[in-house]
């Protein structure tokens, strides 16, 4: 029998403005978490927060497969951009998933999994190819329905949908020097957050596929120019929930 999806939200706000869009949700906690059951769109759904951090992060997807037997997950949140041209309001959708404070070196490569081999891992192309179309479809739609404070707070104009690398780590990345260490360590970074490659890691040991989508949040330097808390409700959550929408409205 087809499983469920997971919808993975890194923030609360996102959570509720997904649970908005199920009308028949049922709580269960397991390991600490809140597993949400229910139906978005005729779609069997499980939803749940991640958990800050690659621990956490690889707790809830290993729940969510043992427990849950989700078929797929996808996973929306916010970033810090670091590629070029990543701006506070883009969304980044992951290719590639790489822990960027993983270090067992001289035994090992510099940013290598130990056991695995490698340093990346990927997202699955087909889940990820129909996340891209949710994207691209919400940020054509979404900033224009805005409220006009909102887009100028935020210096939203053309948000652009960017796939590429995505970077995890357990730190918040908020100072130039360290997001500039990042960028000449792995300058094909597009953004850095906490919980992609656990979430990767865990679903390659699986097979389960994974999608993730984040919204930037901040350019991960010390210009504090974002409202973090405003960003979050005001335009984050909206974006997740419409992405999430749209994905699971499509065939
Ligand atoms: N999530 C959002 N912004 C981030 C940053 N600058 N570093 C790590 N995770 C983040």
């Amino acid at each position: 029998m087809e499983g469920p999806t997971a919808i993975v939200s890194a923030l609360h706000e996102e959570l509720q403005a997904v649970l908005h869009l199920m009308p028949d949700e049922h709580q269960q906690s397991v390991g600490g978490r809140t597993f949400w059951r229910g139906h978005l769109h005729g779609c069997d759904v499980v939803a749940v927060l991640s958990g800050i951090g690659k621990v956490a992060a690889a707790t809830t997807a290993t729940v969510l497969i043992e427990r849950f037997h989700v078929q797929r997950i996808v996973f929306t949140g916010v970033a810090g951009g670091l590629g070029e041209g990543v701006k506070v309001g883009d969304v980044v959708v992951a290719r590639q998933f790489l822990q960027h404070d993983m270090d067992a070196s001289p035994i090992f490569p510099r940013h290598e999994v130990p056991g695995y081999g490698r340093a990346t891992f990927d997202a699955d192309a087909a889940l990820t190819a129909r996340l891209v179309r949710a994207a691209g479809q919400v940020l054509s739609e979404l900033p224009a329905q805005l409220p006009d404070a909102v887009r100028s707070a935020f210096g939203l104009h053309t948000p652009a949908c960017h796939q590429g690398l995505l970077i995890s780590g357990d730190r918040f990345v908020s100072t130039t020097a360290e997001s500039e260490a990042l960028r000449r360590e792995l300058p094909q970074a597009l953004a850095v957050e906490m919980e992609g490659a656990a979430f990767a890691q865990v679903c390659h040991d699986y097979r389960v596929p994974l999608a993730v989508v984040r919204t930037i949040s901040d350019r991960a330097d010390d210009a504090a120019h974002v409202d973090f808390a405003r960003f979050l409700r005001e335009v984050a959550s909206r974006y997740s929930a419409a992405i999430i929408d749209e994905l699971l409205m499509q065939p």
